[in-house]
């Protein structure tokens, strides 16, 4: 894995050269992938996560996280997080995120043309309120909270991230009692939201994953995790997605030109994105698609089953870990030719019919699907729109943008562009 840079790049490697099934040890587990929407069609109702796999999460968001909860206990929770994220709440959240999305806007019309905009930056502090303020309701006004929150997040992530490198600390080192102490600051805070939210209960159209948490009969200790967990697997990602996004759009002045004509045709002079309105962006959906796929940001997903599974003509004995390597099959040329190239029109109507579902399942897929995609797919609904129609994004010239590949797709540094407020 080392070798080849990452494991989506190992999975892209054996996969090249063993098919759509293949095997190898992680350490001393064998673990098997695949890559194909054939075989994946055999997962769609397996719910249960391998844990070992995602084993250097867990200092900080603990084994009582849902990441970790499988069975009953786990696709209760799922189910009770989905329906918090579902249509009919993620559609109250448009005019919150429009009103994070017209500030950002207007601060970025406050820069002048010369200056260099960090990208990733801007979009991280978007994604992390529209989160915060989303999924745990008005504790998170304050942006002092958010700041404070912020703090501890980058301190213990990035020490998950020398982690997962095979850097661990010492017990009892400088670098370990940090760790401890910012991990202690989120989980008060978490402490702080129940109980504000508890004294101070919404209204019902109100009510947010927070409020859904509140009503599960499940411990204190579990609530803690599973917001932080919530917050960590929404954050990041949404983030990367309109990072990437906007990095596409400034590249290709044609596609972002094209995506504010239909911005303009369809919302007129001063319309905004609604829940009400949103399919009336087809071509908006096309860029959200070929981002999602192009920046392969989430490359794997993973199942485990408790007996011996016939697939593919092989045996995979009970409980060995069977990697989705979604990233893989995003990549395939015989779905997605030249699947380098950032190309919105592989997701008109026409071209979507004449490839598997199943190939484009940037979210997971099946019984434990992402419980946030449609939260997710409403902030870049919103935030792209009214970004594109006031600025023209261009890319400060003489970078070279290289993907990391984790967890998820970042890019290696931090992406410059710059901003004009278009006549
Ligand atoms: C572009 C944005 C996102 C991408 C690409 C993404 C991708 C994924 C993927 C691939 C999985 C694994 C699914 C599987 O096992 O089949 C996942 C799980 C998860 N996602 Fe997302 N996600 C995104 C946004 C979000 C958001 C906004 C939230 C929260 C609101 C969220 C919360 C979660 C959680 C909690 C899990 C674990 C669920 C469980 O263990 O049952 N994600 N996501």
């Amino acid at each position: 894995i080392k070798a080849s840079g990452s494991l989506h790049e190992f999975l892209m490697d054996i996969h090249a050269d063993y098919g759509p099934m293949a095997s190898f040890l992680f350490g001393p587990q064998l673990v098997v992938s695949i890559c194909c929407p054939d075989l994946y069609k055999q997962y769609l109702k397996t719910f249960d996560r391998p844990a070992s796999l995602f084993e250097f999460l867990e200092p900080l968001i603990t084994a009582n996280s849902i990441q970790f909860a499988n069975g009953a206990e786990g696709r209760m929770r799922h189910s009770a997080y989905m329906r918090s994220f579902g249509d009919s709440m993620v559609k109250n959240y448009y005019p919150m995120l429009q009103k994070f999305a017209s500030d950002l806007t207007r601060s970025l019309q406050l820069e002048a043309k010369e200056t260099h905009i960090p990208l990733r930056k801007y979009m991280f502090a978007f994604a992390i309120k529209a989160m915060l303020r989303g999924a745990y309701g008005k504790y998170f006004d304050s942006d002092e909270e958010i700041h404070k929150l912020r703090a501890a997040y980058d301190v213990c992530w990035t020490d998950l991230e020398h982690r997962l490198l095979g850097d661990l600390p010492v017990e009892g080192s400088k670098r370990d009692e940090r760790f401890e102490k910012n991990k202690k600051i989120m989980y008060d805070i978490m402490q702080k939201v129940l109980d504000d939210r508890r004294s101070n209960p919404p209204e019902n159209d109100e009510r947010c994953f927070v409020d859904a948490l509140i009503d599960l009969d499940v411990s204190e200790d579990v609530k803690k995790s599973d917001m932080l967990t919530v917050l960590i697997a929404g954050f990041h990602t949404t983030g990367l997605l309109l990072t990437w996004c906007l990095y596409y759009l400034a590249k290709h002045e044609e596609i972002q030109d094209k995506l504010l004509g239909e911005i303009e045709a369809v919302l007129g002079k001063d319309g905004v994105v609604k829940a009400d309105n949103v399919h009336q962006l087809p071509y908006l959906r096309q860029v959200l698609n070929e981002s999602l796929r192009c920046s392969v940001l989430a490359p794997f997903a993973a199942r485990v089953q408790s007996t011996d599974v016939e697939i593919g003509g092989h045996t995979i004995p009970a409980n060995t870990p069977v990697l989705m390597a979604l990233g893989v099959t995003l990549c395939n040329d015989e779905f997605y030719p030249d699947p380098e190239i950032f190309d919105p029109e592989r997701f008109t109507e026409e071209n979507m019919k004449n490839r598997p579902s199943l190939a484009f399942e940037p979210f997971g897929f099946g019984k434990r699907k992402c419980l946030g995609y449609k939260f997710s797919m409403a902030e870049f609904s919103v935030l792209i729109p009214t970004l594109i129609r006031h600025l023209k994004v261009e890319l400060v010239p003489g970078q070279v943008v290289t993907p990391m590949f984790g967890l998820v797709t970042t890019p290696t540094d931090e992406i410059w562009v710059t901003v004009s407020e278009r006549k």
